[in-house]
Order: C-alpha cells, then sequence, then structure tokens
C-alpha cells in the first residue's frame, strides 16, 4: 500500500515530462508542490527559470539553487504545475489551502498549459466539501463576509494568517459548487474580493492523479 505522501511523489514525478526544454516553468505550492520543486531540481539546467506563486516555494526553489524570475519580468510561461485541494472531472479546481490562491491564479493565467498534480482522494464529484478559500482585502471582511452568509455559504476568518499579498483568508463551508464558472465569477464580483479559490474559468488542462495503481492522467 503506498502512503499518501508516495502517490504525491509519484505525480510530482510525472510531471516532468510536461515540462518543455529551454522554457519558463510556473511552479505552485503546498506539500505537492514542494515534491515537483525537488524533481525539477534534478532537470535544472535543462529549464530557463521558474516563476513561484509564492514566497515559499520562491524559497524551495532557490535553496536548490533554481533561477526564480519576475513574473512581470517574463513574456511566456510554457506550463504551471500546481497540486489541488480537490478537483472534478471537468478539471475544475478548488485551490487555496495554503493561502497562495492569487498568485496561483496569477500563474495560471499566464501559463499555456496548466498541469495539477494530486492523490486520487482530491478527485470528487463535487466541489466544495474542502472549504472554499477567499482572499480579501482586510478592511472588507466583514462585509464580504456577510455577503457570503447571503449567498449560503458559512464563512470562517483563518486565524493568524496573512498572505502574500497582506490580505486574509475566509474559508467558507456549506457550498455545494453545481456550477463552479458561476460562482467564482460570482464571488470575484463582491467588493473587497481578491480572488477565490476555484479555478474554473481557467480551469486545469491536465489533471494527474497519484493511485494505487500508478499515475493517471486526465485530460481536458
Ligand atoms: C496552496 C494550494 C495547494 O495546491 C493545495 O492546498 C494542495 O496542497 P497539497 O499539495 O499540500 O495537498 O492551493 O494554496
Amino acid at each position: 500500500m503506498k502512503s499518501q505522501e508516495d502517490l504525491k511523489r509519484a505525480v510530482a514525478a510525472a510531471a516532468i515530462e510536461h515540462v518543455p526544454v529551454g522554457t519558463i516553468v510556473g511552479v505552485g505550492t503546498g506539500s505537492t508542490a514542494n515534491f515537483f520543486v525537488d524533481e525539477l531540481a534534478k532537470i535544472k539546467s535543462k529549464i530557463d527559470g521558474t516563476v513561484a506563486s509564492s514566497v515559499a516555494s520562491a524559497k524551495r526553489l532557490e535553496s536548490h539553487g533554481i533561477r526564480v524570475l519576475d513574473l512581470n519580468s517574463v513574456d511566456e510561461i510554457s506550463v504551471y504545475v500546481d497540486g489541488a485541494d480537490e478537483a472534478n472531472s471537468h478539471l475544475h479546481l478548488v485551490k487555496g489551502g495554503g493561502g497562495a490562491l492569487t498568485r496561483e491564479k496569477i500563474v495560471a493565467a499566464v501559463a499555456r498549459k496548466f498541469v495539477c498534480i494530486a492523490d486520487e482522494s482530491k478527485l470528487v464529484d463535487i466541489l466544495g466539501a474542502f472549504p472554499l478559500p477567499i482572499e480579501v482585502i482586510p478592511m472588507a471582511r466583514s462585509y464580504v463576509a456577510r455577503e457570503i452568509v447571503k449567498l449560503g455559504g458559512q464563512p470562517v476568518l483563518r486565524d493568524g494568517f496573512v498572505t502574500d499579498n497582506g490580505n486574509v483568508i475566509l474559508d467558507v463551508r456549506n457550498f455545494s459548487i453545481v456550477d463552479p464558472v458561476g460562482l467564482e465569477k460570482t464571488l470575484n464580483n463582491l467588493v473587497g474580493v481578491v480572488t477565490n479559490g476555484l479555478f474554473a474559468q481557467r480551469p486545469a488542462d491536465v489533471l494527474l492523479l497519484g493511485t494505487q495503481n500508478g499515475v493517471r492522467a486526465l485530460n481536458r
């Protein structure tokens, strides 16, 4: 029986096949993305550099001697590799368990291809069992929370957590997300919301799932 760590390590290794030689690679955040960074270190001489989706990932990349670039100095990102908290069969995702959702969404938007890596426990029929993270400007916290309650959600402030952008996170329970694209847009329209953790307007292009029988690939 492979552990969850084994499954994460296996998908991280499989993602290396999606990294084109001589390009800039977008790198996600979290424990699965950390395994990808460790794999990327083995081929670091074959890529031009990386763009990181968090301060933590930038530090890990640099600790391996991998070049980290500012997104504004980069014209193109060939592939973005990142984990997820939940994924459905349309490759819509819930992300942000690590609080890096805004930078993750920016790097995913720029990337030509988004490869999501996850162990099989992350695949669900309907998104929403994992609390949906929403990054909010601090002064709008209470207002946004009230608006989310009107939409049927139960927001909880992530205690003692400040994002890399200086904002707070509301983790929202009780959303049964049958229309991920619609909910993503609705939440983004609330004044004070920076980003929400639904990646549906820009879903993953490939989902690599670590299973007991090997790595399974789902394509959009
Ligand atoms: C961080 C994220 C992560 O990708 C997500 O939380 C999954 O993390 P892990 O790979 O540790 O399970 O969105 O903001």
